[in-house]
């Protein structure tokens, strides 16, 4: 297997309203944009419709944040019904969402909270994989997240925890690096142990990153920078091992010109070029 046996797309940029009417407009040459699916699958009117006149032009794909794969709460068949629904309008051919909790006792908490690295968590986590590609029907990813604490109940390494939950539950990988970077700053390990230690032909999507330092010199995952040096290295060496895939960089605050944000996928399609050669050599 290999890219979790999807298309690879190459660069793609999250897409936001606020670029709905240049794009729309100038038509820039994307090969494709991923939407916050959550954003639109609930409601109609405006936005819905540019969204959908932007989907004659360009593949999208959904990727979704209110899951809550990790939540003790039981899994809600219905907003699964209405994902489904929705990739089906808008042809995405997959999904993905975080491997995290965000709901307690029914109330979304609006942040991606880490999951406790133990074989109960595991468990319970395939279980539900199991029945949201049963209900969705269509391939499902799951994202590493930004951890800002370490939870103390432990008994497995991140990457441990990631890779028995993708392959007992036969699901994919949505490998955000900028996420593996930052957590080894975080925590104090090295970020391509991390990631060299995941199922990488479970890999089906990437994201790229930038985000804010604090006066303090810690980090905040902000989605608001372009992608730094650092990351592009760690993301040459995923490349050289995974071979092409869709990689997607996220930008969602003091967004850029659309320029800018083509240039970024721009870039991420030469490092798939100069580097994913590797593979086939
Ligand atoms: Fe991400």
């Amino acid at each position: 297997m290999q890219n979790f046996n999807l298309p690879a797309l190459g660069g793609g940029a999250g897409l936001r309203h606020e670029h709905f009417d240049e794009i729309l407009a100038a038509k820039p040459p994307f090969k494709w944009f991923e939407i916050i699916s959550d954003d639109f699958m609930d409601f109609g009117g405006y936005s819905r419709d540019r969204l959908m006149q932007i989907r004659e032009h360009y593949q999208i794909i959904s990727h979704g944040v209110c899951l809550a794969i990790g939540s003790t709460d039981p899994l809600d068949r219905e907003y699964l019904r209405r994902m489904k629904k929705f990739c089906r309008e808008i042809g995405s051919p997959w999904t993905s969402d975080h491997l995290c909790f965000t709901k307690v006792d029914h109330t979304n908490m609006l942040d991606l909270m880490p999951l406790p690295f133990t074989r109960e968590t595991v468990k319970h986590v395939v279980e539900r994989v199991r029945v949201v590609q049963q209900e969705l029907e269509l391939p499902f990813l799951l994202e590493n997240i930004t951890r800002y604490v370490t939870v103390s109940d432990r008994e497995m390494s991140e990457a441990e925890f990631i890779s028995e939950i993708v392959t007992q539950s036969g699901c994919g990988l949505l490998l955000d690096v900028t996420n593996a970077h930052l957590n080894s700053q975080f925590h104090g390990h090295d970020a391509w142990q991390f990631v060299s230690s995941l199922p990488l032909e479970r890999i089906g999507q990437i994201h790229l990153a930038g985000w804010e330092a604090a006066e303090d010199g810690s980090f905040i995952d902000s989605h608001d920078a372009p992608v730094p040096p650092e990351v592009w290295e760690l993301f040459k060496r995923v490349i050289s091992k995974t071979g092409p895939t869709s990689v997607l960089v996220e930008w969602d605050n003091l967004l850029p010109p659309v320029s800018r944000l083509l240039d970024e996928t721009q870039m991420a399609d030469r490092v798939i070029a100069s580097h994913a050669a590797q593979v086939a050599a």
